[in-house]
C-alpha cells in the first residue's frame, strides 16, 4: 500500500474530528430542545348510556359488548356542542399548568369531524377561552394527539419565540355512525381532552407511520351540488371493517411502541406505562401480551367511554394525571392508530409532580 497523502491525513486526523464533533453537538442541542407537558385536562357530555340502554332498541347486549370491546358506558352528545367541550378541556388544561390564554403562542386542534366545515374548531375554541395566538386543526384520526404532539415538538425546535402550545382534541364519532348499525355505534363515545406543553426535556422520541389503507375505515359525506357535477356521488355513515382494523391497529401500535422504545436503547420493562388509544380492550390486551408487560402498565378507561377517537389519549392522561397515577420521572409510551391508516407513538418522562 501506498503513502496516504498529506492532505487526505489532515482531512481525516484534523478536519473529520471536529467536523463530528460539531454534528455531535448540534445533535445533543437539538435534542434538549424539546418539550414537556405541564397541564392536563378534558370534559365529557352529561348523558351517561349504559350498554343496556342500547339493547333496548338495538340487536346487542351488555354480554356481546362488555366481552368483545369491554366497554361498559359512554358519554355521548345531546345537547352540548363539542366546541363547548373543547372549550372546557383547554380551560382544566390551562388551570393545570398554571398559566392563562394569553400566554399561549400557537393551539394544535386535533378533529375528525364537527358541524362546522369552516371555520376550523380551533378558530371557534380560540375565541372561546380568549386566546389570540394562531390555531390549526389537524385530521390524523385517531392518532391526531400524537401526531399533534410531533408537530408542537417541532415548533419548539424551530421557533423561537414560542413557549407555550396548546394541544386539544375534540371529537364526536357518533354523530358519523348509523346508529341502527350494531357493529359501529355501540364503541364510540364524545369527548374533549387538551394538554399544555412547553420547552423541557421530557419527551424523548416519536414514531409516526402513515400508510393509504381506505377500505377497511372510512367515511363519505354528501358535498353541496353545482350544475357542474357529472360523477355519481354517495354519502353514508362510517363504515368499518372490525376484524382488518383489529389487525392493523395490533400490527402498527406494535411496530410504533418498539421503534421509540428499543429505538432509544430501553427494554419494554424500562416503561412504566402504556398508554394505549382505548379503541378495544382486546387490541390493548393483545398488545401487552405481546409486550409481556403487567396489565398495571397499561391503565384503560374504556369501559366508561368508549372509543372517543383522538380524545381518548388526552382524556386518559388527563385522569392519570388527577387522580396522582402518574409520578415525576415515570417513562410513558403513548400509542394511537386510526383511519387513514394513521399510526403513532412517543415516549416521553413526565415531568409533573
Ligand atoms: N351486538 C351483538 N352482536 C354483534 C354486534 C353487537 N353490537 N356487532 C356485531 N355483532 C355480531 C356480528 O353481526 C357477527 O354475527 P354473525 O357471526 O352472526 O355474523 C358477530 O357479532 C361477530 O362479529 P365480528 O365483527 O366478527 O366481531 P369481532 O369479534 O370482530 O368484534 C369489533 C367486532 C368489536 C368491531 C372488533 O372487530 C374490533 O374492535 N375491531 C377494531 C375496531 C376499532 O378499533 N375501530 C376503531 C379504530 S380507529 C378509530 O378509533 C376510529
Amino acid at each position: 500500500m501506498g503513502r496516504i497523502p498529506p492532505h487526505i491525513a489532515t482531512v481525516t486526523t484534523i478536519i473529520l474530528p471536529i467536523v463530528c464533533t460539531q454534528i455531535h453537538l448540534l445533535t445533543k442541542l437539538i435534542k434538549i430542545i424539546k418539550m414537556n407537558i405541564i397541564g392536563t385536562g378534558r370534559a365529557h357530555p352529561s348523558l351517561t348510556v349504559a350498554n343496556d340502554m342500547l339493547s333496548t332498541f338495538l340487536d346487542t347486549s351488555d354480554e356481546w359488548i362488555t366481552t368483545r370491546t369491554g366497554i361498559k358506558q359512554r358519554q355521548l352528545i345531546s345537547h352540548e356542542k363539542l366546541e363547548d367541550l373543547a372549550a372546557e378541556a383547554c380551560k382544566n388544561a390551562l388551570q393545570d399548568a398554571g398559566i392563562s390564554a394569553e400566554d399561549l403562542d400557537f393551539i394544535i386542534c386535533s378533529n375528525v369531524v364537527n358541524e362546522h366545515i369552516t371555520p376550523s374548531l380551533s378558530c371557534i375554541v380560540q375565541g372561546m377561552i380568549g386566546a389570540t395566538c394562531p390555531c390549526f386543526d389537524l385530521n390524523s384520526a385517531c392518532a391526531g394527539f400524537i401526531y399533534a404532539l410531533d408537530i408542537a415538538n417541532s415548533f419548539f425546535k424551530s421557533k423561537s419565540d414560542i413557549n407555550h402550545i396548546l394541544v386539544v382534541c375534540a371529537e364526536e364519532p357518533t354523530r358519523m355512525c348509523d346508529w341502527q348499525e350494531r357493529s359501529t355505534c355501540v364503541l364510540f363515545g364524545d369527548g374533549a381532552g387538551a394538554a399544555v406543553l412547553t420547552r423541557g426535556d421530557g419527551v424523548e422520541a416519536f414514531s409516526l407511520s402513515s400508510f393509504s389503507s381506505v377500505e377497511p375505515l372510512y367515511q363519505i359525506r354528501n358535498l353541496e351540488k353545482t350544475p357542474f357535477i357529472t360523477k355519481k356521488e354517495f354519502g353514508g355513515p362510517l363504515v368499518m371493517k372490525g376484524q382488518d382494523v383489529f389487525k392493523l391497529a395490533v400490527k402498527s401500535s406494535l411496530n410504533d411502541i418498539q421503534k421509540v422504545v428499543e429505538g432509544n436503547g430501553l427494554t419494554y420493562d424500562d416503561v412504566d406505562y402504556y398508554l394505549l388509544h382505548q379503541a378495544n380492550i382486546r387490541i390493548i390486551e393483545t398488545i401487552r401480551k405481546s409486550l409481556h408487560q403487567d396489565k398495571v402498565k397499561f391503565p384503560h378507561n374504556i369501559e366508561n367511554y368508549g372509543n372517543t377517537s383522538s380524545a381518548s389519549l388526552p382524556i386518559l392522561l388527563d385522569e392519570l394525571n388527577r387522580n396522582q397515577t402518574l409520578n415525576c420521572g415515570d417513562t410513558i409510551v403513548l400509542s394511537a392508530f386510526g383511519a387513514g391508516f394513521t399510526a403513532g407513538a412517543c415516549l416521553l418522562k413526565w415531568s409533573k409532580n
